[in-house]
């Protein structure tokens, strides 16, 4: 093996010894519900890198699916974890604790003004699920939730509803669909995306039409009163859409007209986009913000944010999980958030973004086929199209340059919708010299996978 890693316990040894033969047999007993299966086996990691158990190095674009904000292993967070969990680890979330209390109000201080409640819950897809729970008990009456096209929200059975995997927007149906009588109809809007305006019209003299067709979708398409919109409001895994500013704002004013909820998925937003959220990066206020995937500082944990004003939970088991108090997930947020701060890197996140930006564009020079770029802070997708008038999408290139740019040492993601699409989504500690390495091995993927 690759590393110094000598563990003195006993079960730790024993995995850690495991053989190429013992690999084999125990993943016959593993079942996978998404992601690729059959890359490396990762061992260890540090800072943005990561080994796997061949002792193969890469440099890890994805954040290991955009959770882990301030690298691998990082030692002051697990430093904390770890003298916490000599103190307290699990509680039932109806006791109080001191982590619980702090990490409250810590997150009520950075939310957007006027948000500075919040409950916790064990997964990303929960706290949405909490989101929906208080848009109905806000919104007596109503009954249908409203989402965006190629959104994704979870594969919670409140929320795989709502995700583009549940239905044929990848050009087929995908894992969701099989499950629809268990999952919601969400009634979809369009989503605004401008590079292939699904009506046809140019960005700045549409009338923001998909606004437009967000009203009338209210108005003409859905039984009752709606209880809730969910957006994400840069799309992520829809293709790494930044929506215009003036459609947010214009989501909002329609939710407030027409009293529908509105909920701001934030679970891959927050800190990435150089703002604590896309609230903030808007200045548009959302009746509820769900958190989750990097918010617990690598452990597991969600956060659901509701509005001052709006009724939130109360103690009578309308939100009620096992896992809700875990005191290590809050031990980890807090230290994040305190490092991110300490360090000032939602600066630092604006500077990496601009400069991979600035990186990729000059990429673009030599490869036209780089059709779109799309970046706000940490959140960068690049479209892959066969020309950039006709922007057909190159839809096998993007899955060739992630597998050739695995085998040169650096992990990309790939989108779910679009699959002429790479997302480059670091840890948010990632130096300019490994933004260099990123932007080095992406061109050298493209000579190899593209001439
Ligand atoms: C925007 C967004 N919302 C919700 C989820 C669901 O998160 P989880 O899988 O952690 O429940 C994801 C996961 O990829 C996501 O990207």
């Amino acid at each position: 093996m690759t590393t110094q890693f000598q563990p003195k316990d006993e079960t730790l040894r024993r995995i850690y010894s495991l053989t190429e033969k013992d690999m084999k047999e125990c993943a016959a007993h593993l079942m996978i519900g998404g992601g690729t299966r059959g890359g490396p086996v990762l061992h260890h990691g540090k800072g943005v890198r990561v080994w796997d158990a061949n002792g193969r190095e890469y440099i890890d674009c994805t954040s290991q699916s955009w959770a882990l904000y301030l690298g691998y292993c990082n030692q002051e967070i697990w430093g904390a974890i770890n003298e916490h969990a000599q103190n307290m680890t699990h509680v039932h979330q109806g006791f109080d604790t001191l982590p619980r209390f702090a990490l409250a109000r810590r997150l009520a201080g950075i939310m957007p003004p006027g948000m500075s409640r919040v409950s916790f819950v064990p997964t990303s897809g929960l706290a949405l699920e909490g989101c929906m729970k208080l848009a109905l008990k806000n919104r007596p009456g109503s009954s249908h939730f409203m989402c965006l096209w190629d959104s994704y929200h979870g594969a919670t059975l409140g929320t795989m509803g709502a995700s583009w995997i549940s239905t044929r927007s990848a050009g087929s149906y995908a894992g969701g669909s099989r499950f629809v009588p268990m999952t919601r109809q969400f009634v979809r809007a369009p989503n605004p995306y401008c590079y292939r305006c699904p009506f046809g019209l140019k960005s700045g003299s549409c009338n923001l039409m998909c606004a437009r067709m967000l009203e009338l979708t209210i108005q003409k398409g859905v039984n009752g009163p709606p209880a809730g919109l969910l957006i994400e409001p840069l799309q992520a895994s829809g293709g790494q859409i930044c929506f215009p500013k003036r459609y947010v704002e214009e989501v909002r004013e329609i939710c407030t007209k027409y009293e529908v909820p509105l909920i701001f998925d934030e679970i891959q937003t927050f800190a990435r986009i150089g703002k604590w959220t896309a609230a903030e990066y808007f200045g548009v206020t959302p009746d509820f913000i769900g958190l989750g995937k990097a918010i617990g500082g690598g452990m597991p944990l969600g956060v659901t944010v509701v509005r001052d004003g709006l009724h939130g939970f109360e103690p009578d088991a309308e939100e009620l999980h096992t896992f809700a108090n875990n005191s290590l997930s809050q031990i980890g947020s807090l230290k994040m958030i305190d490092m991110i701060e300490r360090d000032k890197l939602l600066d630092h996140v604006n500077r990496m973004g601009a400069y991979l930006n600035e990186g990729l564009l000059k990429l673009r020079r030599e490869f036209p086929e780089m059709g779109d770029i799309r970046q706000v802070g940490l959140h960068i997708g690049v479209e892959f199209v066969k020309d950039p008038e006709g922007k057909e999408p190159l839809n096998d290139a993007a899955k060739r340059i992630r597998d050739e740019a695995m085998n040169r040492g650096a992990i990309f993601g790939l989108a779910g919708v679009r699959k002429n699409l790479l997302k480059v989504k670091p840890p948010l500690i990632v130096s300019q010299a490994e933004c260099d390495e990123i932007l080095r091995i992406f061109g050298e993927t493209l000579r190899a996978v593209l001439r």
